[in-house]
């Protein structure tokens, strides 16, 4: 099969096409032939070495949605012809930027018909992250105030729809130019994260009860400042390694703070298969911004960090 591989770490330009030998599935994986593949910011952090990526040559990707093709021992629920999708790979095992991928039934659902395999691999780990965030950590309940920093983005648009599914009132950051289409997905209001008084024009909605951070080290004290008594405040990303958690606020206002990977999700398999409900029921639907094909691995993953876009970047092979 082709896949995605690079031998040392280091800039995009380290992947390449390889073509490697079909894995097969071990006790308790299934073989999925991939119709489509997720990438993620994560993904460039384990091919730079940030992220610790384990054995070399290494498969980059933790999305992928298709086929079973091949069913391992001790396998129950899976079929050979099952349509699925899974997350959660490419970290301590090799990724999904391949043709064919092992992955464990503990991280892998049943994907209904009326959800596309783009839908699936676009979905899988931004879907995990957000409902772990804000289903599991933080407890969203309908009527609260929900935060959602960075609405346009793999990780944000998702949640924006998923609080917006649970009845919470949602507030959300993103360009100008992202808006309407966020008004759309659900949001009730929609700011730009360049706003000098958007502290201002959060209040001025409700003092949010959830927030969900996407860049911890920037914006916990702004979170802390706006939040109502007893908010829960969810970090999942960060450009530095320091998140400055304001202790008068913390304090003051008995807030929780809750840094979080989705590595860490107990049966994402059983999230998964809650978002894929929410697919098939049109209540929750990633956006699909750009389609590469699996050998233009490196410029996708360059995108995903250089390059703006409301939504998903995936790989088809
Ligand atoms: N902990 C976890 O389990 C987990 C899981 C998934 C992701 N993450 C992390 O969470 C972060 C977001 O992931 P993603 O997949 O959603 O990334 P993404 O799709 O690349 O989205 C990034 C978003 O950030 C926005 N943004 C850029 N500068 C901003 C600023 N100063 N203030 C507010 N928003 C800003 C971008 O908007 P514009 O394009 O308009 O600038 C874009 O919407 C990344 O750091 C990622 O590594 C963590």
């Amino acid at each position: 099969m082709r896949a995605i591989r690079y031998h040392e770490t280091g800039g995009p330009d380290v992947l390449q096409v390889d073509d490697v030998e079909t894995p097969d599935p071990g006790h308790g994986e299934v073989r999925i032939e991939t119709r489509a593949a997720g990438v993620n910011p994560v993904d460039t952090y384990f091919r730079t070495g940030e992220y610790p990526p384990g054995d070399l040559p290494k498969i980059p990707g933790s999305d992928v949605a298709g086929v079973v093709d091949a069913v391992g021992a001790g396998v129950e629920g899976y079929e050979v012809g099952d349509r699925v999708y899974a997350t959660g790979l490419g970290n301590d095992r090799q990724g999904t930027y391949a043709e064919a991928v092992l992955a464990p039934t503990d991280r892998v659902a049943h994907l209904p018909e009326a959800v596309t395999f783009a839908e699936g691999a676009a979905m899988a780990l931004v879907g995990v992250t957000a409902w772990q965030a804000l289903v599991f950590h933080a407890r969203l309940e309908p009527a609260e105030v929900c935060l959602v920093h960075s609405g346009s983005g793999g990780v944000g648009h998702v949640a924006v729809q998923l609080a917006a599914a649970t009845g919470a009132r949602v507030v959300t950051t993103a360009s100008e130019r992202y808006h309407d289409h966020l008004r759309d997905l659900g949001a009730h209001t929609v700011l730009d994260y360049r706003r000098d008084d958007l502290a201002d024009a959060v209040r001025e909605v409700g003092r949010p009860n959830v927030v969900l951070d996407t860049i911890m080290n920037e914006y916990f004290p702004f979170d802390a400042e706006v939040a109502a008594k007893r908010a829960r405040i969810v970090g999942i990303g960060n450009t530095d390694s320091t998140a400055p958690i304001p202790m008068g606020y913390a304090k003051q206002k008995d807030l929780r703070f809750q840094l979080m990977t989705m590595f860490n999700t107990d049966d994402t398999g059983a999230v998964l298969s809650r978002l894929a409900q929410l697919m098939a029921a049109g209540s929750v639907v990633p956006e699909i911004a750009r389609t590469y094909p699996l050998a233009e691995a490196a410029q996708a993953q360059r995108d995903v960090l250089d390059e703006s876009f409301l939504g998903k970047l995936l790989l088809e092979p």
